[in-house]
């Protein structure tokens, strides 16, 4: 094949000419040129190459030869369905895991069939839905050892209270428990039942049973449950399921479960966000008052950092634009470093301005930018005179996320912080709404009597138009781990409509 033919077949390949150019950085004209010049600089070529296998192939940087991908490169979830009101909420769960390039095969117990059918799990997965442990052509094609042993991870979701005693108590009565009792796969538990089941001493003595052969339980969560009653027992947000099973995946102490060496984990990895552009702000702005002195703050740039190097981990192609930290730059992704509020507008302004033809698909601002600045500047050093401190005259300085929000060219999605220091939720309500972003995430100062600021913990209220979470306090990676989840979520939801 001819380099320039490889190119046209590279450009179907990843999705279009616009895509591609999105993926290489590039407007159409260099992309053009490529084809004409029939030559792909080399650095482009090898970039393509690492992303090849969230495409479903395998391209050689030097010939740009496509090959079909190994198949094991997508972990295999073996989802188990236990028969309880919750159970439709695992296609969904389905439909999401999938997004996030698992694949899943399931498992549906008896009483799973009264909720939903195995035809629309199958339709989902993909893949064969299997319930017998006698059925004699599953042991001929699969039988319950290898479907338990080909899975990566097993997930029961939803866990009746039945299910869970069952498998507390080793009992291998049909395929799902048996599955339990065979696989060496780590094990995930959501549970989803009435809350006084989920309350009753029984139950929990069988939680924690499990616990103790760590079995990761996720959920269950407090509210309206199906059956009209409040409390713990309902069906965890599917976002938090998945931001679990992937955190599992990528802290070192599990990795060597799943893969053999660390240069395997990077094409297992998903890569949901892959070709969304994202610009995030971190750290503080410095807004000097004379050539020695600033007004700062205590930003660390932990939480701005920690999300870009999820977002780049996500597969997006990342731009960070930051205030003065003690921080290195996240792998993957283009750092910008800036002093004040007005380079770090400049910066931003540089990259919405779309000067490669290129847009921005996401703007996260987590930056403690300074809202105020000196109306002039000396040259020299304030002095100390007798005629006591100066006056120092101030304005605001650019507010950089309303200005993200109102500008013409403003990204599909726009994300602030709100740092405050009482009635967290109204004022980041009405931050959101003068702001024009889409989600807040608010975090209040003070939390558990320490300083948000540099911590290394934060607790998130998200506020959308449409919904209000609470999340729990977690290291700030996993905040931000969670955040990339609702920000894949909401891309792959909208680009969805868009492409109907
Ligand atoms: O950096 P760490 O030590 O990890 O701490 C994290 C954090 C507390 C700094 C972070 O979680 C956070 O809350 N960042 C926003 C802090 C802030 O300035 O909040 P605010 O309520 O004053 O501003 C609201 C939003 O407007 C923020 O998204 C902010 O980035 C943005 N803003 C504010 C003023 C301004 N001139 N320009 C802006 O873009």
């Amino acid at each position: 094949m001819k380099y320039q033919e490889s190119l046209t077949y590279l450009i179907e390949a990843f999705g279009g000419s616009d895509n591609l150019q999105k993926i290489l950085g590039v407007g159409p004209s260099a992309l053009s040129n490529y084809r004409r010049r029939e030559h792909l600089p080399f650095n482009q070529a090898q970039k393509l190459s690492e992303l090849a296998p969230d495409y479903g192939f395998n391209l050689d940087p030097y010939s740009l030869r496509i090959s079909p991908v190994n198949k094991k490169a997508k972990l295999e979830i073996l989802l188990i369905i236990t028969g309880g009101i919750a159970a439709y909420k695992s296609l969904e769960l389905i439909r999401r895991l999938q997004d996030f390039e698992f694949s899943v095969t399931a498992v549906m117990t008896e009483s799973a069939h009264q909720f939903i059918t195995p035809l629309s799990v199958s339709a989902l997965t993909g893949n064969k839905v299997y319930s017998d442990l006698f059925d004699l052509t599953d042991e001929q094609e699969m039988g319950h050892i290898q479907l338990a042993r080909k899975a990566d991870l097993v997930l029961i979701a939803p866990a009746t209270a039945n299910f869970i005693s069952k498998i507390a108590h080793g009992l291998a009565d049909d395929l799902a428990s048996t599955i339990c009792l065979v696989t060496d796969a780590p094990i995930f538990v959501v549970p989803a039942m009435n809350p006084h089941m989920w309350a009753n001493l029984a139950t929990q003595e069988n939680c924690r049973i499990l616990r103790n052969r760590e079995i990761t339980f996720i959920g269950p969560d407090d509210g309206d449950t199906a059956c009209g009653e409040n409390g713990s027992g309902r069906f965890a947000e599917t976002s938090f399921i998945i931001s679990i099973i992937q955190k599992k995946l990528l802290s070192n102490e599990n990795l060597n479960i799943f893969f053999e060496n660390k240069s395997q984990q990077k094409h297992l990895i998903a890569k949901p966000l892959a070709g969304k552009r994202i610009l995030i702000t971190a750290g503080p702005t410095f807004e000097p008052i004379d050539p020695v002195r600033f007004i700062g703050n205590r930003s660390s740039g932990k939480q701005g950092y920690a999300i870009a190097a999820a977002c780049a981990l996500a597969g997006a192609e990342v731009c960070l634009v930051s205030g003065p930290v003690n921080l290195a730059a996240p792998s993957d992704t283009r750092l910008i470093n800036i002093e004040t509020a007005e380079q770090m507008q400049q910066a931003c302004a540089s990259e919405l301005q779309v000067a490669n033809g290129l847009q921005i698909d996401c703007v996260i601002c987590a930056a403690a930018v300074s809202d105020w600045q000196m109306v002039e500047l000396g040259d020299l050093k304030l002095k100390k005179s007798d005629s006591g401190p100066p006056q120092l005259r101030l304005k605001e300085t650019p507010d950089i996320l309303s200005w993200v929000g109102h500008h013409p060219s403003r990204p599909r999605l726009v994300i602030g912080f709100a740092a405050e220091t009482d009635t967290l939720k109204q004022n980041a309500q009405s931050k959101r709404m003068r702001k024009n972003a889409d989600w807040i995430l608010a975090n209040s100062v003070i939390q558990s009597g320490e300083t948000v600021f540099n911590s290394d913990k934060n607790e998130i209220l998200f506020i959308s138009e449409t919904k209000e979470e609470a999340w729990a306090a977690d290291n700030k990676q996993a905040i931000a781990q969670k955040l990339v989840v609702h920000i894949s979520e909401y891309f792959s939801s909208t680009d969805l409509d868009r492409n109907c």
